[in-house]
């Protein structure tokens, strides 16, 4: 069957190389902090891994969200990290909800992990203190369903950010818990991106990380139109200029050239750091309006087109769709694999 043909050929060309398993959570609009730091990087290593990279809407039901809007909010992240850059036709790109394997591997994990250790993830005890009135289950098994994402596909890299430590010590530990009691069939999985520290960018008022829940006038989205745009980067936080030559630059001042670097020519960041460096109280050569003006016409340059694919990507939702079930048959052809070799493991094996 010419389908089965393409999964047999899929499977086989991955399984030379090593895996890397990301999720992501449909919470919001995806903006500038997720590009560069978790985005950029799953696009440069879908040319040198076999990546699996999934929409955690499980996950997402721990805080019971409406239904609508949570639907709403997966596609519109499939559109947006296909727009970045992700190419369905070499990741795995699917909705966590398609994959049922995934349940069923939470289930057996779920027996190997205890109370204790779940109550003492920091994730958890946050939880606990944002929303005391929903304290259920799958709150406090969210770092087991988590490790079934991961070891599903047996994954090794896990490209994720410094606030998924503990959820990936703890998918080691689950995995290694499982292979002492039933056999060796999990490789533990680590952070993993590229050896590089990960692009952080502040918020355009220099205060704390870009962000969703922040105030939204300081976070850039890739969904924000051209005007948008300008009128976010014009109002991000400058001062007077500095007071003498190589000043240390404050953080906010900072930020705009790490956003100019990522998005401006090399020429444009050099005459601005030139300006910068050669300003002194009284002789301040720096124009922050003029780099603002630049960021800004560059910034609308490299959001505009992002914007444009995901929202035609959005409108056309048969061909998303199709998207999203070609995904899951790649992810459902390596998770069948796995879970066959756990129901063994586990004597769950009778038909
Ligand atoms: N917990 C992750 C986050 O908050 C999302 C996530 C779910 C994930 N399952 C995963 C990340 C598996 C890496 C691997 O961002």
């Amino acid at each position: 069957m010419a389908k089965n043909g393409f999964l047999i050929h899929y499977l086989r060309t991955a399984m030379e190389k090593e895996i890397v398993l990301s999720g992501i959570r449909p919470t919001g609009f995806l903006h500038l902090g997720n590009y560069f730091g978790a985005m950029r990087n799953y696009v440069r290593m879908q040319h040198d891994y076999n990546c699996y990279f999934f929409v955690a809407n499980w996950h997402s039901l721990t805080t019971h969200p409406d239904t609508k809007t949570l639907q709403e909010s997966v596609l519109r992240v499939v559109a947006e990290n296909i727009a970045c850059g992700l190419d369905p036709e070499k990741v795995s790109l699917y909705v966590q909800s398609d994959v049922p394997e995934i349940a069923e591997l939470y289930l057996y994990l779920n027996m190997l992990s205890y109370k204790g250790e779940l109550e003492k993830t920091t994730t958890f005890k946050d939880k606990v203190r944002m929303q005391p009135e929903n304290v259920n289950a799958g709150l406090l098994t969210y770092p087991v369903l988590q490790a079934a994402d991961i070891l599903i596909h047996r994954a090794i890299k896990v490209p994720v950010g410094k606030d998924q430590e503990q959820n990936l010590e703890m998918a080691r530990n689950f995995a290694d818990r499982f292979n002492h009691r039933y056999g060796e069939i999990f490789p533990l999985p680590y952070a993993f991106n590229y050896n590089s520290e990960l692009v952080k960018i502040l918020g355009l008022d220099g205060n704390g990380k870009m962000s969703k829940s922040e105030n939204q006038m300081t976070t850039l989205f890739l969904a924000d139109d051209d005007e948008l745009i300008r009128k976010k980067v014009m109002k991000a936080k400058t001062d007077q200029g500095p007071l003498k030559p190589h000043s240390v630059k404050p953080d906010y001042i900072e930020n705009l050239f790490t956003l100019l670097k990522l998005v401006s020519s090399a020429d444009t960041v050099q005459k601005f750091e030139d300006d910068f460096n050669n300003s002194s109280e009284g002789n301040c050569i720096i124009r922050y309006g003029d780099m603002k003006k630049q960021l800004a016409e560059d910034m609308v340059k490299f959001i505009n087109p992002i914007r444009s694919h995901a929202s035609d990507l959005q409108n056309n939702k048969d061909l998303l769709l199709k998207i999203i079930k070609q995904g899951a048959d790649k992810a459902r052809a390596s998770a069948s694999v796995t879970l066959g070799m756990v129901r063994k493991a586990v004597g769950m094996d009778y038909v």
